[in-house]
Formats: C-alpha cells, structure tokens, sequence
C-alpha cells in the first residue's frame, strides 16, 4: 500500500505539468490483460512466454531468475548497460519496446498514451513490494523474500457491502480506516494537502454507500482503490470518514 501511495506521489510531481488524471490501477488492471498472453503476475505466477513481473522494479533487465530464453538484446541491456526496471526505464519501455531495446523478442508494440503507461505502472508496482518507490536501487533477493505478493482473485465481482449502525460504530474498523487514510488520503484531502488537490470531505452530507462508491470506484481524479484496499480495508475507510474521529 505504501508503494501505491508513493507512486502517486512521484508521478503526480514528475508529470505535474501534462497530468491528466491520477495514476489508476484499477484501469492499468484492466490494460494488463494486454500483456497476460505473454506474462504472469502475482502470488505463485510463474514464468511463461515472457518473465513473470513480480519483483520486475528494482530488477537489472534480463535477470528473472530461471528464465532461459531472453534475447540477446535484452541480456546485453542488463549485463552490460546494467539497466534496472524502475519508474522511468518501464515508462520507456513500455511505449515501445523494440524502440528502447532493439533485438528484443517482446511482440508488442507499446502503449501510446501517457495516462496509459501511468494507469499500468500504478498496477505493476504493486507486484514489486520490496521496490521502495522512486529509489531507481536494486532490490536483493533477501528484501524480496521478506515480503509477500498481492494475491489475484479469479473474479473482481462484489457484493456491494451493507453498513449497519453497528459497523460504523466499530472502534476496530475506525481505528484501521483511520490509518489508511492517513497512508493515502490526507496528502490529496487532508488540511496540510497542497490546496486545490482535492476537495475538503462533507462527511456529514455523505451516506456510507457514497463513501465506498468513491473509493472504490475512483472518480474524474479522485483514484480508485479497489485493486488496491480489501473490501474489509474500503469499508474500515468508510467508517473512519463517517465517525467523529475523523480529522483530516
Ligand atoms: C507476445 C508476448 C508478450 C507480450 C504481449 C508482452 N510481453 Fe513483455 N516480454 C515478452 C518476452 C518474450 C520478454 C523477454 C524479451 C527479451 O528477452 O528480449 C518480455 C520482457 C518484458 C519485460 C522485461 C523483463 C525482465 O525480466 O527484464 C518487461 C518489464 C515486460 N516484458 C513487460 C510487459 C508488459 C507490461 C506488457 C503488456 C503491456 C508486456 N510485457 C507484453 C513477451 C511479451
Ligand atoms: C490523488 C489525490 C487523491 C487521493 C489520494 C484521494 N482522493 Fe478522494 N478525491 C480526489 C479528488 C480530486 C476528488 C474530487 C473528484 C471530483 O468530484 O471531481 C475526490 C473526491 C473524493 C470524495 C467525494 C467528495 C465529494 O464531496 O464529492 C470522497 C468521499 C473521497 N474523495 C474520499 C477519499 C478517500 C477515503 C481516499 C483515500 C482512500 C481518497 N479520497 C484519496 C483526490 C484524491
């Protein structure tokens, strides 16, 4: 989580000037599926066409461990240029693959769009925990294995959850709602944010069902956070937002 928080932050201050839009996994989720022919991600992916991308931030390019068959190319790029996958390097990449690295055997053409390549970095780095974000460091293998992986569920479908008294009332979930949004909602919301990047809340204009709808489904450049937060996690958030200890 503390990965997604500081990817949003660089890449709303590295492209501050053409921003269109927060970074949004939930949308980079569904760019990915353009890449799942070739590659695996997530808990026990493993290596098929291309390399899984778990852990692919903070790795020197053609360096997956037991993958055999990189090319030429892509080798020479990490053992001789030392090319490490980070923010940047993936952004080129990405936007053409055999225009970075000649001789890659890659089949895609790359990713025109900015907000594209943002969307589908957003979701990426959440399969490279260990990665501290913008650090452009390599990651050991030992940091690797202290962390685990997002597991991917078969299906998003949700429930839409239901919000009696006795939740929002919760000391637990507020409790746990409130440090999420201390992780990722008080720099865009909260009194010290940077004015004019997001709205003050109205939490008491606000039903419970508006809250976990914003959240979850992100809105214009209000990122969404489904792929991101459990459905435990965006409802802790709610009754955080709805309580009176609540504090921006
Ligand atoms: C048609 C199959 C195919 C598709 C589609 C594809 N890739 Fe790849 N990818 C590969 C292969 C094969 C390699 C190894 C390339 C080489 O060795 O030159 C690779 C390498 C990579 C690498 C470098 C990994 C490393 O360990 O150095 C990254 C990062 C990557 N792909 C990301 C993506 C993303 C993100 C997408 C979707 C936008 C994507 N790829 C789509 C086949 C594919
Ligand atoms: C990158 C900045 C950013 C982050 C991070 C962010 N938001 Fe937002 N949020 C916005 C913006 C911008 C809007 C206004 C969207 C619009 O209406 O155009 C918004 C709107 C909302 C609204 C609706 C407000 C209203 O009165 O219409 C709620 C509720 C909300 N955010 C809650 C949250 C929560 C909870 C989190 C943390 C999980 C969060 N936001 C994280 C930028 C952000």
């Amino acid at each position: 989580m503390k990965a997604v928080f500081l990817c949003t932050l660089l890449f709303s201050t590295l492209f501050a000037q053409q921003a269109h839009s927060a970074p949004n996994p939930v949308k980079g989720e569904a760019l990915f599926k353009q890449c799942t022919s070739c590659h695996a991600i997530g808990e026990g992916a493993a290596h098929t066409v291309g390399p899984t991308l778990n852990h692919v931030f903070g790795r020197i390019a053609g360096k997956a461990d037991g993958y055999t068959i990189y090319s030429d190319a892509m080798r020479a790029k990490g053992e001789d240029e030392e090319l490490l996958w980070d923010e940047k390097s993936l952004y080129i990449f990405l936007a053409g693959p055999a225009r970075y690295i000649p001789g890659t055997t890659m089949g895609f053409a790359g990713l025109r769009k900015e907000q594209e390549l943002k969307d589908l970095l957003a979701y990426l780095i959440n399969f490279s925990p260990a990665y501290e974000p913008e650090s452009s460091t390599v990651v050991s293998a030992d940091a690797i294995a202290a962390t685990t992986l997002p597991v991917l569920k078969a299906d998003d479908e949700e429930e839409a959850p239901t919000f009696d008294e006795d939740y929002l009332a919760n000391a637990e979930a507020i409790t746990s709602g409130g440090e999420l949004w201390a992780k990722q909602c008080r720099h865009c919301h909260g009194n010290s944010a940077y004015p004019g990047k997001a709205p003050k809340l109205k939490p008491a204009r606000y039903k419970p069902e508006f809250v976990f709808n914003r959240v979850t489904d992100g809105f214009r450049k209000m990122p969404a956070w489904k792929s991101v937060f459990t459905l435990d996690e965006r409802k802790a958030i709610v009754a955080y937002v709805l309580s009176r200890q609540f504090s921006p």
